[in-house]
């Protein structure tokens, strides 16, 4: 039911990490062309937390701009969307919510469900806003994604935490209705609780990604939805930048449009500026897709934004967003292009250390190396909890 109420994003802002991998320096070691990196994934660089970096610590970085600009007083629901969980009951937006100083009469809580929770929590939140127009909702995607070391996987890791405030007469984006769904038991990527690396069937994920494009793209028409022409862009989760082109050119293969790679390549350049040298940031990377859009691309007011959110297991969404008239007085471009910049380059030999650090699990009190010059910081674990420091 549509009240007429206009609801969408307010403001966006990311962050990343301390360090960055190049991808020729991935490549010196494991021996692959880089060209299969750079042209075949469509990836340059990686963010790697440090030892003192987490979902929390990016979830704060990202979303501590969100209050300085707008206040805490009308956030009254947290809701922090990721699969890199660091407690199987206390949900990490509480830890956030504490580090940003919000007010206690707020709710908080977690989703789950792979890279697409994001997306639901910007559903959800919509919901709330619908109710009380008053509030504004935080929204954080927030992730490091981790695969096996000399897996297929392992150069299409990465790390960030989009925070969205989600409201009524939003001044960045309004959110259309109607929403196209799909879900599908498919086991195409996983990580057991007693993981801390994904498991994921690489070839198949692809598959299932451009099942799931089609699935909801059906169910988009079935509900009234625009046509695919006019929509000016196109936001795709990217696991790697080269899986948002092999998205669109599915999108206009099936619906019969003209599959034009040269207008396909300069569409989408701009909406992956972010993902290929962040790398899978999982839950936020739509999100950072679309920051990149916002950020990279001339004026885009008034104009219909494509948002297609994936996450394996599967769950997807597509749905259009518009972009407000004047959006572009509150980017936070020269932030973002900062938040890349800022990260220091670590060789082979350090990553391949940061990766194999593990929380202690005896309870003891084991402060962390001080390595993060980020705003937060997870300073120790202590009696199995975990201490969280701003700078
Ligand atoms: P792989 O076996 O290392 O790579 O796995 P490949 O041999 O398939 O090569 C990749 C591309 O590079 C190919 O292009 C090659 O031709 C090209 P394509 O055929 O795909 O167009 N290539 C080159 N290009 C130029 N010069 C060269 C060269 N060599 C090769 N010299 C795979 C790739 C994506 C499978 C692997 O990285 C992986 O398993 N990644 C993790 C899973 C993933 O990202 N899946 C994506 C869909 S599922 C999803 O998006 C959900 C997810 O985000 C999780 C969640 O929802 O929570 C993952």
């Amino acid at each position: 039911m549509s009240t007429g109420l206009a609801v969408g994003i307010h403001d966006l802002s990311f962050a990343t990490t301390e360090f960055v991998l190049p991808h020729l320096e991935l490549a010196g070691h494991t021996g692959a062309d880089p060209a299969k990196y750079h042209v075949g994934l469509g990836q340059r660089s990686m963010s790697i937390a440090a030892a003192d970096e987490d979902i929390v610590t990016m979830a704060a970085s990202a979303a501590a701009p969100l209050v300085a600009r707008w206040g805490a007083d009308r956030i009254r629901t947290v809701v922090l969307a990721t699969e890199t969980s660091i407690d199987q009951s206390k949900a990490a937006g509480v830890y956030v919510h504490s580090l940003l100083g919000l007010s206690p009469a707020a709710r908080v809580v977690e989703l789950k469900q792979a890279c697409y929770s994001a997306t639901a929590a910007v559903q959800f939140a919509l919901g709330l806003v619908h109710r009380n127009p008053g509030q504004l909702v935080l929204v954080i995607a927030t992730d490091v994604s981790r695969y096996d070391p000399d897996s297929p996987g392992e150069a299409t890791q990465g790390a960030a935490a989009v925070a969205m405030l989600v409201g009524a007469d939003p001044v960045l984006l309004r959110v259309e209705e109607p929403s196209g769904l799909s879900t599908v038991d498919v086991m195409d990527f996983w990580r057991p609780n007693y993981r801390s690396t994904a498991l994921v069937a690489g070839r198949e994920s692809v598959t299932a990604y451009l099942q799931a494009l089609e699935g909801v793209w059906k169910d988009y028409t079935e509900q009234g939805g625009r046509p695919l022409g006019d929509f000016r862009a196109f936001c795709y989760h990217q696991p790697f930048t080269k899986m948002a082109h092999k998205a669109h050119r599915h999108l206009l293969g099936f619906t019969g449009n003209v599959v034009d790679e040269d207008r396909i390549a300069a569409m989408l350049a701009l909406t992956t500026a972010y993902n290929e040298v962040v790398g899978n940031s999982y839950t936020a990377s739509v999100y950072l897709a679309l920051a990149s859009l916002l950020d990279h691309a001339d004026d885009l007011d008034g104009e219909a934004i494509a948002i297609a959110s994936y996450g394996s297991g599967s769950v997807a969404e597509f749905f259009g967003v518009t972009a407000v008239p004047g959006y572009r007085e509150h980017l936070r471009t020269e932030e973002h292009r900062r938040a890349v910049e800022r990260r220091r380059p670590i060789d082979f030999a350090a990553y391949r250390e940061l990766q194999a650090h593990a929380l202690p699990v005896d309870g003891g009190h084991h402060p962390l190396p001080r390595q993060t010059t980020g705003d937060y910081r997870l300073a120790a674990l202590s009696g199995h909890k975990r201490v969280y420091e701003r700078r």
